[in-house]
């Protein structure tokens, strides 16, 4: 929800704050700031706004400090302004702290350091943290950050900077990411890889209650639960261009670009030489196990939700299997039915959604077990479930979930041919043929781009002072309907509906005026014959319908006004297409409407509060 970042060696602080916090806006841009250790004095700079609104503020002093801490913030409590910025401080201005997160009792931590002298500034959640750490502070941080966390309900990923400790940072994590990087003499804290990849590929991920302190000579120490642990280090192999811009002018166009990549990586050394088979390492179900499946189920937030839609059709129609999928943040709501016969996944790109991880949580209590699909790697949803499918799709910097999106579709696509072969429900000569075309699925997804991108510039010219769309689609159709509707109206503001084409004429139909964009995504050849209907019926009433379909495919043609052209596929694997036009449009439609694609008001890359 917010970025966070550390830094403590013998380089300038500033700079490399500032560019942490750059590759982190995507977390949260409403306001930003910078806390450093100055002529033995922390030195604050806070500016409501993007980050160019605090590097105006610092205009170019980045002094001398070679310790300090950032953050880019995304409001929970207190409105954006600069006062409620972090870093915050204590009564003495001797110590600075960041947060991501949410404190749930910070009410009642407040009036009790009101209670005790404290004078807060801000209206945050965050600011009783630095009061905290002054009421334990004795001289030593790591203890007064143990005894500050003691008192905590919520969520956190915090770090702490004081006066009193140059060359030393304190850090606490519970329920939101905290990534510590190692580099020559220098450490990081960051709340993102990606942010940290340009400065070293050592990293550590803290976990759950750890508590760490870097000290710039003695190293990392990381504490949980009062003991000493030990955290591993991995090493990242990304491209140290993966979370830059290459070229194009925004994030969300690279990443759909990045998308042939990025399903190559998700499907390499996942597929039988003969073809007939998936294979998946990460998992080692017994032919037991696989027989006491009852039910599947389903769970995450948005975007990758919308995945877990298409992944349902796919299951069913496969394995005979009842599949059940929920928007995390519901899913306490209904008492499901989950036991030790289900087999629950889990799907968030971050893996940190807190809705999807408490969803996670509920699963195991009832017993299922847990594949996850992510992802960012070594995430809260990843270690905490029994297996991790990654998607490896790199870091996906643009709030707009592209990439993420279309490798959740590979790997749900994947494991459903992995259990069909090992449920007997498939043979691998039934199989071949679909995994041939899910093997050649990358290069497909490159004519897509290099066919359709023009038009759907041109088109997205004709929608774009629209102030309604309409998505319509049966189907596999549906579900990505409501994928192309989401992207609309994350990016472009325009309002966008999507709709099971039979559905209209219940209801929706009567929006329906002379000119209005409906998309309608006819990749279902079995259901031609109605969606021709459908899209008639909306001709009738003088919409302007864009059909999206195979080339063959006449009689859809003859019905719409235009028509975006999909290279053939087997009508299961079409969302993989079919999604590509609409992510497109959606981003031309928000580009000619002037709008900020990469960070669209009011939302940051990965939700990690209630
Ligand atoms: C939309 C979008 C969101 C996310 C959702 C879940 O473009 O990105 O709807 O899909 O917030 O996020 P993850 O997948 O990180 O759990």
């Amino acid at each position: 929800m917010c970025g966070i970042i550390g830094y403590v060696g013998p380089r300038l602080a500033v700079p490399i704050l500032l560019e942490g916090l750059k590759a982190q806006e995507y977390r949260g841009y409403d306001s930003a700031g910078i806390a450093v250790l100055e002529n033995d004095m922390i030195r604050l700079i806070r500016a409501q706004g993007k980050i160019s609104a605090l590097e105006e503020r610092i205009g170019g002093e980045v002094g001398t400090a070679t310790v300090g801490i950032g953050h880019t913030r995304w409001a929970t409590h207190g409105r954006p302004s600069d006062i409620n910025s972090h870093p915050h401080l204590d009564c003495k201005s001797e110590i600075a702290m960041v947060h991501n997160g949410i404190i749930e009792n910070y009410q009642e931590l407040r009036d009790w350091l009101i209670e005790r002298g404290h004078v807060f500034a801000s209206q945050t959640d965050t600011e009783t943290l630095p009061h905290l750490v002054e009421h334990y502070y004795n001289g030593d941080l790591l203890a007064a950050m143990m005894q500050t966390v003691a008192r905590l309900e919520g969520s956190y990923a915090t770090v702490a900077l004081c006066k009193h400790d140059p060359r030393r940072l304190v850090a606490a994590r519970r329920d939101n990411p905290l990534i510590i990087g190692i580099g020559e003499g220098e450490y990081f804290f960051a709340s993102d890889m990606a942010a940290l990849i340009q400065y070293t590929r050592n990293m550590l991920v803290l976990q759950n209650g750890d508590i760490a302190l870097i000290d710039e000579e003695k190293g990392v120490s990381v504490y949980n639960d009062g003991k000493p642990v030990t955290r591993e280090t991995i090493y990242i192999d990304w491209d140290k261009d993966a979370a830059q811009k290459g070229g194009y002018e925004h994030f969300m166009l690279k990443e759909i670009h990045e998308q042939p990549w990025a399903l190559g990586q998700t499907l390499r050394g996942r597929i039988a030489a003969d073809e007939r088979d998936i294979e998946l390492k990460e998992l080692d179900f017994s032919t037991e196990y696989l027989r006491s499946i009852n039910n599947i189920a389903i769970v995450a937030c948005g975007t990758a939700y919308h995945a877990g839609l298409v992944g349902k059709k796919a299951m069913e129609s496969m394995l005979r299997i009842p599949v059940e999928v929920d928007i995390a943040s519901e899913f306490q709501y209904r008492d499901p039915i989950i036991d030790r016969h289900t087999l629950a996944i889990i799907i968030s790109q971050s893996g940190e959604t807190m809705d999807t991880l408490l969803a996670l949580r509920e699963c195991r209590k009832r017993g299922a077990k847990i594949v996850a699909i992510c992802n960012v790697l070594d995430s809260t949803i990843s270690r905490e479930a029994d297996y991790v499918l990654y998607t490896w799709a790199g870091p996906e910097i643009a709030v707009a979930s592209t990439k993420a999106y279309i490798t959740q579709l590979m790997v749900l696509y994947m494991l459903t041919f992995y259990l069909a072969r090992r449920m007997g429900m498939k043979s691998g000569d039934e199989l071949q043929p679909l995994i041939s075309q899910l093997y050649r699925l990358p290069e497909k997804v490159g004519q897509v781009l290099d066919s359709c991108e023009t038009e759907i510039e041109q088109a997205a010219q004709q929608l774009k002072d629209w102030s309604d769309v309409f998505f319509i689609g049966r189907g596999y159709d549906y579900s990505v309907a409501l994928e192309g509707a989401l992207k609309l109206k994350e990016i472009s503001y325009i309002h966008a509906e999507a709709y099971a084409a039979g559905e209209l004429k219940h209801g929706t139909i009567a929006l329906i005026e002379p000119g209005i964009p409906v998309i309608a995504l006819a990749t279902q050849p079995a259901m031609h014959p109605r969606m021709v209907s459908n899209i008639v019926e909306l001709k009738a009433r003088d919409a302007h319908v864009i059909g999206l379909s195979f080339g063959g495919c006449q009689d859809v043609m003859e019905v719409c006004d235009q028509t975006l052209v999909l290279p053939d596929i087997d009508p299961l694997l079409s969302p993989m297409l079919s999604v590509v036009p609409l992510q497109l449009l959606a981003y031309y439609a928000a580009v000619a409407r002037g709008c900020e694609v990469d960070q669209p008001r009011n939302l940051a890359k990965s939700v990690t509060v209630l």
